[in-house]
């Protein structure tokens, strides 16, 4: 039987990390020096596809609990939510492949792990919210249908009923 050739889980000691390279150092440096730290005090969850063959980092990306106004949204989203002050969301803060499993379609299995956590967290998100880093990042994420927030040059917005679509993720029970 032939096993999957990644499997994603929380940043733990154990991880490698010092040779992880996306191509932005400001990434790369992240998962080196801050994420532990951000875990540590509740900031942050940071989560990593792991190479099954070689147990290297291949990709990362962190998530944190966060609110967006529904001001912020569009008219024609905000029709579809309960009227309340402010939409409870997930913030996919950070998302890096390694420069040698880009273009392999890493990038969007972490996206869809990501949906998946947070349709089974126990706490409900109806949102899910990215800050892209640079404008290839915003295309990247346009290419799975989020949406930037108007007014936000590089802030986007996927409801989570949408990403189990987009990510083709099975209903719940
Ligand atoms: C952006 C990044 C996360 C994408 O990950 P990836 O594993 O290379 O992307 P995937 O292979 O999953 O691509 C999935 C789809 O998005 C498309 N895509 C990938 N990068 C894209 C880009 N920059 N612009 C537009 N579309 C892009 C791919 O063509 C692919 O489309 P397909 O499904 O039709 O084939 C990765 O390139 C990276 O880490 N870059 C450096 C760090 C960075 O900028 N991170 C974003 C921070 S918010």
């Amino acid at each position: 039987m032939s096993q999957a050739p990644f499997r994603v889980e929380p940043l733990g000691d154990a991880h490698e990390r010092g040779r992880f390279d996306c191509g932005e150092e400001v990434l790369d440096r992240y998962l080196r020096t801050q994420a532990t730290q951000d875990i540590r005090r509740h900031v942050a969850n940071c989560f990593v596809a792991i190479e099954a063959a070689t147990g290297q980092i291949a990709a990362y990306y962190t998530l944190s609990a966060a609110s967006i106004p529904m001001t912020d949204l569009p008219l024609e989203e905000c029709r579809r939510l309960p009227r309340y002050p402010a939409i409870p969301g997930v913030r996919i803060g950070r998302l890096a492949v390694d420069r040698r499993f880009q273009g392999r379609g890493l990038g969007a299995a972490m996206l869809a792990d990501a949906t998946a956590r947070t349709i089974e967290a126990d706490i409900a998100a109806c949102m899910l919210i990215v800050d892209a880093k640079n404008d290839a990042a915003v295309a990247f994420y346009q290419r799975h249908e989020f949406r930037l927030i108007p007014g936000s040059p590089r802030t986007l917005f996927l409801p989570v009923a949408s990403a189990r679509k987009v990510f083709h993720l099975k209903h719940e029970t």
